[in-house]
């Protein structure tokens, strides 16, 4: 139980449960899992593993990063990092069913000792200070209003010249979302900034953009293809086991917001100014 409105969004009960019976019904050995595998419930963002992979590419890891993730969900990219590179990766999130069932897929891939969880808030993450080479976050910004603290605490737990690798939601200029969308069934816990605005906060936290990308454009592709089989019975994997009974109008209003450009999604690796 929680009174958090944000992990209550989120938790499915016996969500890990749910997701070893759809890894079973997709034909997937349970015993051998592998991050491909998983990736059609674990990569919980816009545009899915490539958008993680092009991320990452942004990014230019050499494998020897430690890397903090910052709203890690299910662990998806953080497992991916791992395996790709080599990274040394720890996640935190507030979410303590995500935090579960992540730890239920690392031991479950073999990943136990290469990357670790906690249940924590990114308004006061539960690091020291100049401990990470790499803040990576994906999707999770959105739910959290207090920006220039979230940005002041990434700074904070990054090595001198560390990077931060954001993908984020922003807010367009066509006019709030519709809801529900994926995280958030309705405006009281969705915090939506401009780029514009987004980056001027990221500034005045001591971050210079080394790269932008806006990709608002791949991901309406993707997520027109996804409102489109909402239409029909879901594949047996997908995050669709993360959403709850709604999620065929979230997928839609996804894809709506991102037409109407009530929504925009961007990249961006940072670096930690001195
Ligand atoms: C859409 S999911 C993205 C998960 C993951 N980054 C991914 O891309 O697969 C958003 C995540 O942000 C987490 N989150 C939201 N607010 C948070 C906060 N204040 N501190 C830590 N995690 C938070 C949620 O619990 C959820 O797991």
């Amino acid at each position: 139980m929680t009174d958090n409105p944000v992990e209550t969004h989120y938790t499915r009960d016996d969500l890990g449960e749910a997701i070893l019976a759809a890894l079973r019904a997709a034909g997937k050995d349970i015993d051998h899992l592998t991050p491909d595998d998983l990736a059609p419930v674990d990569e919980f963002h816009g545009g899915r593993r490539p958008a993680t992979v092009r991320l990452a590419e942004l990014v230019g890891f050499v494998g020897s990063e430690r890397v903090l993730d910052v709203g890690s969900g299910l662990g998806g990219p953080s497992r991916y990092l791992a395996w790709r590179y080599g990274c040394r990766v720890s996640g935190v999130d507030l979410t303590a069913e995500f935090v579960r069932v992540a730890e239920m897929l690392t031991r479950l891939t073999g990943f136990v000792g290469r990357v670790d969880y906690r249940q924590g808030d990114a308004l006061d993450l539960p690091f020291e200070s100049e401990s990470f080479d790499v803040v990576w976050s994906q999707n999770a910004a959105m739910n959290i209003a207090d920006r220039d603290r979230l940005y002041r605490e990434m700074r904070r737990v990054l090595k001198p010249g560390g990077k931060l690798a954001l993908q984020e939601v922003a807010a367009g200029p066509g006019g709030p979302p519709h809801y529900p969308v994926q995280w958030a069934r309705e405006p009281s816990i969705s915090f939506l900034y401009s780029q514009k605005a987004t980056r001027s906060k990221l500034a005045t936290a001591g971050l210079r953009v080394t790269a932008w990308q806006d990709t608002t454009e791949p991901a309406l592709q993707s997520a027109t293809a996804r409102a489109r089989n909402a239409d029909g019975p879901p594949p047996a994997l997908g995050t669709h086991l993360l959403l709850g009974g709604d999620w065929q109008a979230m997928f839609r209003n996804s894809g709506r917001n991102l037409e109407e450009r009530r929504t925009e999604l961007f990249n961006a690796v940072l670096e930690r100014v001195d």
